[in-house]
């Protein structure tokens, strides 16, 4: 038996349509239900912000999940392979014809992930301040709440019709398949069998 973290939301259907396709057969949770038992199979549906969580206590032996959610979280956990699907970037953005006033003493920046912003610009030696917040995070310039943002860009829509642009770009990311680290030697013929597996059809 293993048990299955996947991430609701960006790229829930395309992650379980990667083990339909790898297992020929349909895995469909009942209306509400979180948790889906099938086969050798217990797959959860939860927050892609928690899969690293579930991952880590073991509450799940393996996940899926972007790299932005890791690299945000920085939480030990065995990084198998990139599915190469739910792909996105993590920018810096602010408003068209305007930008970020660099010369500024105090600049803030609005995120979900205050860990990414703040350690990127700690490399370019540039002082902000992170202001965490948990989404719609293309109004907070808009409104004064901050001078720029680092969020994820998928297709770009959401920030071209709230008027920003792209200045940089932190990251591309992308959906990995993650084990927790004792999952990975109690459970290893399974975890291996399913990674090469899903490397197949990818
Ligand atoms: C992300 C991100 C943007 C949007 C970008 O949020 O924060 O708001 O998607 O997508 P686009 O470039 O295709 O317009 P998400 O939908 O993941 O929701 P969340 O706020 O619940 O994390």
């Amino acid at each position: 038996m293993i048990k299955v973290a996947l991430p609701k939301g960006r790229i829930a259907k395309e992650s379980l349509a990667l083990f339909e396709k790898v297992y020929a057969k349909k895995f469909v949770f009942d209306d509400r239900k979180l948790i889906l038992q099938q086969d050798d199979f217990i797959f959860m549906l939860v927050r892609s912000q928690d899969v690293p969580t579930y991952v880590h206590y073991q509450a799940a032996d393996i996940g899926i999940v972007g790299r932005d959610v890791i690299e945000e979280q920085q939480v030990d956990l065995v990084k198998l392979l990139d599915l190469k699907i739910g792909k996105c970037k993590v920018v810096v953005g602010s408003q068209e014809g305007k930008g970020i006033d660099y010369q500024k003493p105090q600049i803030k920046i609005a995120t979900k992930m205050p860990n990414i912003t703040r350690k990127y610009f700690a490399t370019k030696a540039v002082a902000i301040e992170a202001l965490k917040l948990y989404g719609s995070i293309e109004l907070a310039p808009l409104v004064g709440l901050s001078d720029g943002i680092v969020d994820i860009v998928e297709t770009g829509a959401t920030m071209k019709q709230n008027h920003l642009k792209i200045d940089e770009v932190i990251m591309e990311s992308s959906a990995f398949l993650v084990a927790n680290q004792h999952s990975f030697y109690e459970k290893k013929a399974l975890i291996l069998d399913i990674y090469q597996k899903l490397q197949e059809v990818i």
